[in-house]
This record gives C-alpha cells, structure tokens and sequence, in this order.
C-alpha cells in the first residue's frame, strides 16, 4: 500500500469512542470513512449523516466480509471485542481496537494467535501513550539519565466517577470489571511502557465495591440506568513485580474518599533521578550536592492531539507493516496483569503471571 492509497475505514459502534475515531479518521488524509454499523441502527445512522460516512451496515459481520473495507475500528463493550477482531483479522482487514484489548487474558491470546497468522496490523488504542508529556518522558528515560528505574507508580483515582450506573460499563459480564480494566489498563499500559515493557512476572493486588453496590459516587459520567447491575469494583489497588528486578504499583478508583481527582500520574524512581509525568507536566527530580533538586518540563505550547498522532502512527503501521507500539502482545501482557490483579483479590495470594 501506497503513501497515497486511500484506506478505507469502517467503525462498529456509534457510541461516544467510536463517534471520537469517526471525527479522528475523518481528519487524516487519503482516509475514506466507508462504513459504520451499531446494534443500535438509529445510532449508526446518526453517526454516518454526522460524520459523511459513506455506507451503515447492519451487522458487524456484513461490514467485516465487505471487499470495500481495509480498516476495522472496534468500539463496542469490552466482551465483544475479540470475535470482532478475530473476525476482522480473519478477513484480512487491519484492526483498531479499543482499550482493553480483550475482556480478559484468554481472550486476549486468540487475538495475538489471529494477527500472527493474518500478519495484518492490530493496534489497541492507547492515545494516552501519544501525549506530549508521555512522549517527552519516554525520551528521557531513553537518555539514560534516570539510571535504573527500579520502582514506578501509576495512580488515576476519581472520586465520583462511576460511569453510566447500571450500564453494561458496571457489568463484568460485558465489561470485564470495573475502573481496573476501564482506566486502569490506561495506567497500567503507560507505566510498563515507560519502564521498558519489562515482563510482570507476579502480582499482588485488592478491590473493593464500596459505593458502587449503594448507588453512591456517580457523577457526570454517563446515564445511570437505577433497574440495571452493579457487580464490579469502584477501586483497585495492586503491586506488580517484573522481570527486571523492578516493581510497579497501580491504584486507580471511579469512586473514593480522597481530597482530589488526582488526573493520570505515572512516577518513574531510578537510581540516578525520578520523574513525575502529569497531564500538563513532567517533573525531573534528582541529588547533587547533598541536595535534592527539581525541574519542571513544561508543557509545548503547540501540543498535538494524542489521539490524532496515534491515528496517524496506526496508518503509517497499515501503509508499511511495521509494529504498532501498542500492539497485540502489549495488549496481552496488560490482560494478564489485570486476570492476576483481580485473582490476587480473590485469594488474597499473590499470583503469577506468564505471558
Ligand atoms: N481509549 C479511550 O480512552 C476510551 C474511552 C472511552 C471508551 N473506550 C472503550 O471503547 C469501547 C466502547 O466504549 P464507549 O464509551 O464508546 O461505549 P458506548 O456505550 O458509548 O458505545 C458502545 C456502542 O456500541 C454499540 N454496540 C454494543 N454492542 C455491539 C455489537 N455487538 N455490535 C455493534 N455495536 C454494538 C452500542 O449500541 C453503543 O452505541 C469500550 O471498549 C471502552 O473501554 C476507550
């Protein structure tokens, strides 16, 4: 495929994420949007008169076989995610998939086994990778001047953030779980990134539900459907030990008392300095002269949009064949840390983790 040959773009789901890939892919050029399917058809007839996309389809499997088609964006609830993709690949299509890659490890693997036999590209889209602050970071940390990074931090807690009570988000049966595998995957993918992607080897981790089940710590997020299920945890807290030597801990809530939404903060602690990568800044902090010194990276002030570069990032993978960044193994690896995370709540043992 050519720098110049248009790529054709179909989109299953019309909800809020793949109305944001419609308006993304929209701005890319030598892109066609050439299809959308919902299993709602008036939400994929709205998005398409919205967005000029040329065909609704109306079934997934419909848009998948269509020899008009390249890409496949999925961005449906969590359970779906893998016979789609599964699918897709198997037709020969390149694959976007939303975060988390699948609804759990098992599921996760049938994806990497389909893209090596299909060689087509699947990427799982994590724009948080693609802010200027996280690219900024993982270009220090490549420097060297950190030194060994042998313990990393990544938080995300919200305090009032359960998103639409009762949708199928607070159902595990289509969602996998709760804040962990919603943002916390997010965190989780960022982390590991910017310590190497070193191998998690065990886990050791808790959840808990104590507002959820009361129909607290909902906020504006989503619509709350009061006759609908809540059985997934509102906070996750774990401690991930990988191949390196090193460790990383992950704590990210929808719910809890705390003084501040604490935003996504990822902190890198390395023998030589540390780093602190905010939304809007990073932070380097390090020792000389028996004094212990900071200085604030500050944000560009012509920053790109994440999701734009990552879009971009994904074609350029479709056009050459190179690797996405964060590509199907990647995405396993975060399944699995996520399988052990919330097995580890159950026994209250830690657990091992093999890729
Ligand atoms: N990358 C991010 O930051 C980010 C942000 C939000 C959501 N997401 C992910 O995107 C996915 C969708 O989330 P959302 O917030 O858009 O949810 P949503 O509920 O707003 O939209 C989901 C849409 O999928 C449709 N749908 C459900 N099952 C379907 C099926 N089998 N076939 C076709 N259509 C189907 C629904 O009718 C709905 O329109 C989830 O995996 C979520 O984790 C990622």
């Amino acid at each position: 495929m050519t720098q110049e040959s248009k790529i054709r773009v179909g989109v299953i789901g019309a909800g809020f994420i793949g109305r944001v890939h419609l308006d993304t892919f929209g701005k890319m050029p030598n892109v066609e949007l050439a299809g959308i399917c919902d299993a709602v058809p008036g939400a994929a007839t709205a998005a398409a008169t919205a967005h000029g996309v040329r065909h609704v389809f109306s079934e997934p499997a419909e848009m998948i076989g269509s020899e008009e088609i390249d890409v496949i964006v999925v961005a449906v609830p969590n359970r779906f995610h893998t016979d789609l993709a599964v699918a897709a690949l198997d037709a020969g299509k390149h694959v976007l998939l939303e975060k988390p890659m699948a609804i759990d490890g098992t599921a996760a693997r049938r994806i990497v086994e389909a893209q090596k036999s299909s060689r087509r590209t699947l990427m799982v889209a994590h724009q948080m990778r693609w802010s200027a602050m996280a690219r900024e970071a993982k270009r220090q940390v490549e420097t060297g001047e950190l030194g060994k990074v042998y313990n990393g931090k990544a938080v995300m807690m919200r305090r009032k953030a359960i998103p639409g009570w009762g949708s199928w988000f607070t159902r595990k049966s289509e969602s996998g779980g709760g804040p962990l595998i919603d943002i916390g995957v997010h965190m989780l993918d960022l982390g590991m990134w910017l310590m190497g992607s070193p191998k998690p080897i065990s886990v050791f981790g808790s959840v808990y539900a104590e507002f959820g089940p009361e129909k607290r710590g909902t906020g504006r997020w989503g619509t709350p459907d009061w006759n609908g299920v809540f059985d997934v945890e509102d906070l996750a807290t774990a401690l991930i030990k990988l191949d390196t030597g090193a460790t990383l801990s992950l704590e990210v809530s929808w719910a809890v008392n705390t003084d501040s939404d604490s935003g996504h903060q990822i902190h890198l602690m390395g023998t030589e300095g540390g780093l602190s990568v905010y939304p809007k800044r990073v932070v380097y902090t390090g020792q000389k002269f028996d004094r212990a010194f900071d200085v604030e990276v500050p944000s560009p002030a012509d920053e790109e949009n994440p999701r734009e570069l990552m879009t971009r990032h994904f074609l350029e993978c479709v056009r050459t064949g190179e690797t996405p960044i964060s590509d199907a193994v990647s995405g396993l690896a975060n399944n699995l840390v996520l399988d052990a995370i919330y097995a580890s709540a159950k026994t209250g043992e830690s657990v091992s983790v093999s890729l």
